[in-house]
């Protein structure tokens, strides 16, 4: 069975891995979090593009993996033409949800957080022209917001109003319309929903890409989504797959990660972790 190799700058793809263990629980998955380069946000384009590729096509190799999932919005909205190019098998990435929130905004006005450098790419740009020609889009790229969603993770409690500071310009009006629907467009943000919705200035609906790049690898790995049950049970035959291998690797040496994607995962215990330092 070809194994899934998701990748990120640090733990936001976890986000991602979730999805994918939860749609297909029997799935064998590895994960890189290149935390050694953590964070990406404000790299400059031409060294990001290099770095990602170079490492993300060595961990191919090296884990003989037939899938691979750039679970980063600032590598995928940078890299994916290039890897396309370098690698054969099928690359699935997460790229801002700018057409899902297009359709869901009552008010026309859309906010998409996200880091420093996706807000600037040329693919978000060319994304918001392709699906939200007539919607109002306002770009916010954070600073700080990635390495609060690390830190969380990590177990330390979210401060509030440096939260607060980092969302505030998500809320803004156009004519009297105010933003309606805030894309989380960056793998770490999931985790900082319950955050994000609690010192929101006004409700907004969240859009977190996770679960439809999960059905997009169910796809590319020709798995049909109507045999995949409620629940996440696999239907194989009519038994429940067994649950499937899953590796760690990080760039840097980072002693907290499986604790860190053990609490991401919702695992309950380091046995469900094997870690390949
Ligand atoms: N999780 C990443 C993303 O989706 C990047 C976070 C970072 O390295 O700044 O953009």
């Amino acid at each position: 069975m070809a194994s899934v190799l998701v990748f990120d700058s640090g733990s936001g793809g976890l986000s991602v891995l979730k999805e994918i263990r939860s749609l297909l629980p029997g799935q064998d998955c590895h994960y890189l979090a290149d935390v050694a380069a953590f964070p990406y946000g404000n790299w400059e384009e031409g060294a990001l593009a290099e770095h990602v590729v170079g490492l993300t096509s060595d961990a191919v190799e090296k884990t003989g993996a037939g899938v691979l999932v750039i679970a980063c919005s600032t590598a995928s909205t940078l890299v994916l033409p290039l890897l396309r190019e370098r690698l054969t098998i099928p690359i699935v990435g997460t790229v801002p949800a700018i057409k899902p929130a297009a359709a869901l905004t009552d008010t026309g006005v859309i906010s998409v957080l996200a880091t420093p450098g996706t807000v600037k790419r040329d693919y978000t740009f060319e994304l918001i022209a392709k699906w939200a020609p007539e919607t109002a889009i306002n770009l916010v790229g954070s600073e700080n917001l990635a390495e609060m969603a690390e830190q969380k993770l990590a177990g330390h409690p979210v401060d509030g109003q440096r939260l607060a500071a980092e969302i505030d310009p998500c809320f803004v009006e156009k004519d009297g319309r105010r933003a309606d629907v805030l894309v989380l467009g960056c793998t770490h943000y999931p985790f900082l929903a319950d955050d994000i919705e609690r010192y929101a200035k006004w409700p907004v609906r969240l859009v977190d890409p996770s679960a439809a790049i999960a059905r997009r690898v169910a796809e590319v790995l020709g798995k049909n989504i109507a045999d995949v049950l409620p629940g996440g049970h696999q239907s194989d035959n009519g038994r429940a797959s067994e649950a499937g291998a899953l590796t760690f690797e990080t760039t840097g040496a980072q002693s907290d990660f499986p604790s860190i994607a053990r609490s991401a995962l919702g695992l309950k215990n380091f046995n469900d972790l094997s870690t390949d330092p």
